[in-house]
C-alpha cells in the first residue's frame, strides 16, 4: 500500500457514507455499524480496487459503487440475518462435527417448498451444510443444469419460487442445517438480460462480455489456452450470429458451452454488477456462496487464463464487500487445477474454502492401483492451508473426476504422469482387464489425450460390476471398498462433503441419453433422482448397501467426538506394504491414528500407538498387524476412544 493509498482511504470512505447517507435519511443508525466495518477494510478495499482499475479516469466512480452496492445489501438484510452477522463466528470450519452434502433439488425431493422435509435423513448423515445446485432461471435445454444463470433474481420454475426458497433456507436453519448456493461468477446465460441487450447492440453491455467481430483476436489467445470442453472442438469462442456486428456477427468468448458467455471483468462495471448479484444471492440466506470456476476470471492476451493475480484480486474484492455486507457468510473457491494452483485460491481474505481435488483423484488412484503412494504423496505434500480456511473432502461432485495429481508428484515416484492418466480412465470405464469400473469417457482431448471420467462413486468404485454378478461376496467387498473410501474422506483432512445418494450406494443412470437437454452431457449418468423407498428398505436391512448406508452414518456420526480432527494437519505414517495407508491426526492430548488396507488382499499395517478402534470396538497394540481386504482401522487414544464409542450409536 502507498502513501496516498493509507491517507485517502478514510477520506473517500466518509465521502461514500455521506452519499449512503443521503440517500437512506433514516437508516443512519444502522449504517453505523456498515461504517465501523468499511474503517478496517477501505484500505485493502482502496488498493485492489486500484490494482485493477487505477488507471482510469473514472476510478472514483466504479470505487465507489462497490460500496454503495455493499450498503445496500446491508440494509436488505432481515433481523435473522443480522442477528446472524452479529454472532458470526468460524469455529464450525474446524468442528469436526461439520459435514457438507450436495444435492439438485429437483432430484432429492422435488421443490423447494419440500427440502425441509429432506432435514431427518440430512441429520442422520450428521449434515449441517447442504449444497444446493444452481435453482436459477436457465436457458431452455436445461443451461448446464442451472451453471447458465439467466437471472438470479428468478428461480427455475419447476423448483419454485424466491419465496419459497427463502422460506426453505430459513427452515433448514431452523434444522440446524445451512443452505449453500453458487455464484456462477465466470458467466452468464446466453440469455440473460445483459447478454439480451448486448445482442441488441446496447454498448453498454457489450462490454460485458468479450466479443470479436473477427478471429485475429481469438486466434491470438487460442495457442495458450486449454480446451474445458473438448467435445465443442477445442474453440473458446462461439459465432453468435445473433449479436450485431459488421460481418453479421460475433464471436463470444465462451469458455465452457457456447451459451455461457464469459464475463469480461477488465470492464468495472461488471465487477459491480456482479457484486449486486452475488449479495443478491447472499441475502436468499445462505451461510456458504460456492464461487464457480474461479481460476477463469481475467483474461489476458499471451497467458492460459487461467489462475492469473487479477482473478485472484477479483475475488478478494468480493470477499470484502461479502464482510462488508454479511460478515456471517463465508466464500468456497472451485478450483479444479495444479494442486498448486487450487491452494492458492483458498485465502482467509479471498475464499476461506476449497475443494480438495488431489485427494479426491489420489484416493480413486489407490483404489485402482491398490497402491497409495500417491495417496500418501497428496497427504503429506499438498494440504497444507493458510490459517483459518478449511478443505472440502469430496469423492466425486455432480462434475466429472480428472486425474488431478501433479505431474511431479508421479515422476518423482517413477511413474509417467500422462500414461497413468490413461491407464486411471481406461480402468475407470472398463477398458483395462479386471477391472471393475464401470463409467464412461468425458470429454476426450484429441490433442492432449486428456480425458476425464464420470459415473457414480458406486458404479465407479464397482458396485454395479458386484451386483450384476449377483455374487454377494462381490457385493461386500465394493461395499467394504466404498467404507474405506469414506474413512479417508472423513478423516483425512477437511470437511467431508457426501453426493446425497452415495450413501444408498446409487448406480449410474443411464436414462439421460433418453431426455434431450441431457443426452449429449454424460455427467448426467452420475446424477440419479434420489431414492427414497429404497432409503426406507435399506434402513430395513442390515445386509450389502444397508451396510453402506449404516457405515456411513456412523463414521459422519463418528466424527462429531474426535476432537483431533479439529486440529489441522496430518502425519503419513510409515508402512511396509504399499496397499496401506496410514496417518495421525491430532497431537498428543487428541490423537487418532487411521490404518486401511486399499486393496483386495489381505495385507500387513504398521500402527504407531496402541488405542481402541473405534470401528470394531476391539483394542490395538502398536506393531504389525493383519489387515483384510479394505480393512479400516480407527485408533483414539483411550479416553478419547470410550467418549467416541458413547456417543455412536451401531
Ligand atoms: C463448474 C461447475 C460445472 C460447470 C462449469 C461451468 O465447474 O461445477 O458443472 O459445467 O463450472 O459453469
Ligand atoms: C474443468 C474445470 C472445472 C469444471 C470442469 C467441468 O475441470 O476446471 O472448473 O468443473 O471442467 O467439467
Amino acid at each position: 500500500m502507498t502513501d496516498w493509498q493509507s491517507e485517502a482511504a478514510p477520506v473517500v470512505a466518509e465521502r461514500i457514507m455521506a452519499r449512503v447517507g443521503e440517500r437512506h435519511p433514516n437508516k443512519t443508525k444502522r449504517l453505523r455499524t456498515f461504517e465501523e466495518r468499511l474503517e478496517s477494510r477501505m484500505s485493502p478495499l482502496l488498493e485492489k480496487m486500484h490494482d485493477l482499475y487505477g488507471w482510469r479516469w473514472d476510478f472514483a466512480w466504479w470505487l465507489e459503487g462497490v460500496i454503495e452496492v455493499a450498503a445496500d445489501a446491508f440494509l436488505r438484510r432481515d433481523k435473522t440475518l443480522r442477528r446472524l452477522d452479529a454472532e458470526a463466528s468460524l469455529d464450525w470450519l474446524n468442528d469436526p462435527a461439520t459435514v457438507w452434502a450436495m444435492a439438485y433439488t429437483d432430484r432429492l425431493c422435488g421443490r423447494f417448498a419440500d427440502l425441509p422435509e429432506t432435514a431427518e435423513h440430512l441429520r442422520s448423515l450428521g449434515v449441517t451444510h447442504l449444497h444446493l445446485m444452481p435453482p436459477f432461471e436457465r436457458p431452455e435445454g436445461g443451461g448446464d443444469g442451472g451453471y447458465a444463470v439467466a437471472s438470479y433474481r428468478d428461480m427455475h420454475p419447476p423448483l419454485g419460487t424466491t419465496v419459497e426458497l427463502r422460506e426453505a433456507i430459513a427452515r433448514l436453519r431452523d434444522e440446524g442445517i445451512q443452505v449453500v448456493l453458487d455464484f456462477v461468477a465466470n458467466h452468464t446465460a446466453e440469455n440473460h438480460f445483459w447478454a439480451e441487450a448486448a445482442k441488441k447492440g446496447d454498448e453498454r453491455f457489450r462490454a460485458f462480455f468479450l466479443m470479436f467481430p473477427d478471429r485475429t483476436q481469438p486466434e491470438e489467445f487460442l495457442p495458450h489456452l486449454r480446451s474445458i470442453f473438448p467435445d465443442r472442438g477445442g474453440d473458446a469462442f462461439t459465432w453468435r450470429p445473433d449479436v450485431a456486428g459488421p460481418d453479421g456477427g460475433m464471436w463470444v468468448w465462451t469458455t465452457f458451452y457456447g451459451y455461457q458467455w464469459d464475463l469480461d471483468y477488465r470492464n468495472p462495471d461488471v465487477l459491480v454488477e456482479m457484486a449486486r448479484e452475488l449479495l443478491f444471492v447472499v441475502n436468499l440466506g445462505v451461510s456458504v456462496v460456492r464461487m464457480d470456476a474461479t481460476p477463469f476470471l481475467w483474461k489476458k492476451l499471451g497467458s492460459s487464463c487461467e489462475n492469473l493475480e487479477e482473478a485472484h484480486i477479483v475475488l478478494q474484492i468480493l470477499d470484502l464487500l461479502v464482510e462488508l455486507a454479511a460478515p456471517s457468510v463465508e466464500l468456497l473457491s472451485e478450483a479444479i487445477v495444479h494442486p498448486d494452483d487450487v491452494s492458492r485460491f483458498v485465502r482467509a481474505d479471498e475464499c476461506r474454502l476449497g475443494y480438495n481435488p488431489v485427494v479426491m483423484s489420489t484416493i480413486w488412484d489407490a483404489v485402482a492401483t491398490r497402491d497409495t503412494r500417491l495417496l500418501r504423496m497428496s497427504l503429506e505434500h499438498r494440504q497444507v492451508l493458510a490459517e483459518g480456511c478449511q478443505w472440502l473432502t469430496y469423492l466425486r461432485s455432480h462434475d466429472d473426476i480428472g486425474w488431478g495429481f501433479a505431474d511431479e508428484d508421479a515422476e518423482a515416484l517413477g511413474i509417467d504422469p500422462q500414461a497413468h492418466r490413461r491407464f486411471l480412465t481406461d480402468f475407470y470405464v472398463g477398458e483395462f482387464p479386471g477391472s471393475f469400473g464401470r463409467g464412461l469417457r468425458f470429454q476426450q482431448n484429441p490433442v492432449t489425450g486428456d480425458c476425464r471420467v464420470s459415473g457414480t462413486l458406486a458404479s465407479l468404485a464397482g458396485l454395479e460390476d458386484a451386483a450384476e454378478s449377483q455374487e454377494l461376496a462381490a457385493i461386500d467387498m465394493a461395499v467394504d471398498r466404498i467404507l474405506a473410501m469414506h474413512t479417508l474422506m472423513a478423516t483425512s483432512s477437511g470437511i467431508p462433503l457426501l453426493y446425497l445418494g452415495d450413501a444408498l450406494g446409487l448406480l449410474n443412470d443411464r436414462s439421460y441419453v433418453e431426455r434431450i437437454d441431457e443426452a449429449d452431457d454424460n455427467r448426467w449418468l452420475h446424477r440419479p433422482f434420489f431414492d427414497w423407498a429404497m432409503l426406507s428398505r435399506l434402513e430395513a436391512g442390515t445386509e450389502g448397501q444397508s451396510r453402506l448406508l449404516s457405515g456411513v452414518r456412523r463414521l459422519m456420526q463418528m466424527r462429531t467426538g474426535l476432537p483431533a480432527l479439529a486440529r489441522a494437519g496430518v502425519k503419513v505414517t510409515d508402512q511396509t506394504d504399499v496397499a496401506v495407508i496410514g496417518y495421525v491426526r491430532g497431537d498428543s492430548e487428541h490423537r487418532l491414528e487411521i490404518v486401511v488396507n486399499m486393496s483386495d488382499r489381505d495385507a500387513t499395517g504398521v500402527v504407531e500407538s496402541r488405542g481402541l478402534d473405534l470401528w470394531s470396538g476391539r483394542t490395538i497394540g502398536a506393531g504389525l498387524c493383519r489387515l483384510t481386504p479394505y480393512q479400516v482401522l480407527v485408533i483414539a487414544g483411550d479416553a478419547d476412544g470410550a467418549e467416541a464409542t458413547s456417543m455412536v450409536r451401531t
